[in-house]
């Protein structure tokens, strides 16, 4: 039965709130094409700690215009560019939700993370948002009540906002983009990984080695777009699928030394990419090397099976399993933590996904 998702009858004004946590991404996404749709395969771990939460108040909207009726708070502030970047988003998804111009909404966000930290936050505010207007539909039109059919959707609208918020939506681990690892696998929205999981990994570390927090100089949707006529795109694109098939099966065994190998590639060839683009620019900082060095060298001297990812920027995210981490958070204290900004780092673990609060 097809539900006419537009609203015909008197509703009472009402309000969600989502939690929706960031990811990291072990296979990149790096290149997209049409609709925010991805060249390659990509797979991440889920996080905890770093998470936005965000809540939506909405009620009938008197008379129905354009653009959506909005009204937008980040952390209890009023932001223009960030309101204007949400309603350009919003007014595009009328087509998945009919209904969004008959409502007024008031959004309420924030980050559990020091805005200025240098952390992507698209990832968490897009999945927050997302299934925030998943929730709306549902309780409009009770569209959404098979749990596969809301993650889903949810995920198709974060993917629309943001590649890597298609991640989010999920509990431990996550992949986004057509393979033949897992069924049901899209483009259009990402799928569960969690449940292949050998145990080590659900419990699984992510200290965030925060190096430098200025803004980007160039932004991921611009790293994109040079992947256009980047002389290896299509090397890269078959890279990131054999990596994705065996980084997989890796991770259903728990082969942490083969993990270690696959992960810090992966992180080489994105910012290896960046280095030759045209123009070819380079995001890392001369502290990111050190640390990433620091760790290696800690890897070689103790045999602790820790390795490092980049996402799109200078921080380094350092991961282990849990058996490590007294020898690990001292590792950071005494020989990282003087690379980081001000000694930031934020310790973060693989998690159980987003959270309806209310
Ligand atoms: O979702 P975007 O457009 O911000 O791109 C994210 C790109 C990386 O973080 C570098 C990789 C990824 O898969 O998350």
């Amino acid at each position: 039965m097809s539900v006419e998702l537009t609203i015909n009858k008197e509703i009472r004004p009402g309000k969600v709130t989502w939690r929706s946590p960031s990811n990291i991404a072990l296979i990149k996404y790096w290149g997209k094409h049409g609709n925010q749709l991805p060249r390659n395969p990509s797979l991440s771990f889920t996080l905890t700690n770093a998470y936005t939460e965000t809540t939506v108040l909405y009620k009938m909207r008197e008379t129905p215009g354009e653009d959506v009726s909005l009204a937008f708070k980040f952390e209890g502030q009023d932001n223009r560019s960030f309101e204007e970047r949400l309603k350009s988003f919003l007014n595009k998804r009328a087509v998945e939700l009919p209904f969004i111009r008959q409502l007024d909404l008031e959004v309420f966000s924030r980050n559990s993370f020091p805005h200025s930290a240098g952390i992507a936050s698209s990832a968490s505010a897009m999945s927050a948002l997302a299934l925030c207007l998943c929730t709306i539909e549902d309780q409009l039109f009770g569209t959404l009540k098979d749990d596969s059919d809301f993650e889903q959707k949810a995920s198709t609208l974060a993917r629309l906002g943001s590649g890597s918020a298609s991640r989010s939506i999920y509990s431990y681990a996550a992949i986004w983009g057509k393979t033949g690892l897992v069924n049901g696998a899209s483009d259009d929205y990402a799928v569960p990984f969690g449940q292949n999981l050998h145990e080590s990994f659900k419990t699984y570390q992510d200290a965030i080695l925060i190096v430098d927090q200025d803004p980007k100089k160039v932004s991921s949707s611009q790293g994109h777009k040079l992947m256009e006529n980047h002389p290896f795109a299509n090397v890269r694109y078959e890279e990131a699928r054999r990596h994705l098939n065996e980084l997989g099966n890796v991770m259903k065994t728990g082969d942490l030394s083969r993990f270690n190998t696959l992960v810090e590639m992966e992180a080489m060839q994105l910012h290896a990419l960046m280095m030759c683009s045209s123009p070819g620019y380079i995001l890392m900082r001369p502290d990111t090397l050190k640390i990433i060095e620091l760790i290696k060298e800690f890897r070689k001297t103790t045999s602790a099976p820790v390795c490092y990812t980049l996402d799109a920027g200078p921080n380094v995210h350092l991961l282990y399993p849990l058996a490590e981490k007294a020898k690990v958070t001292a590792f950071i204290q005494q020989v990282l933590s003087p690379y980081c900004h001000q000694g930031k780092w934020i310790d973060d673990m693989v998690g159980e996904g987003p959270i309806q609060v209310d």
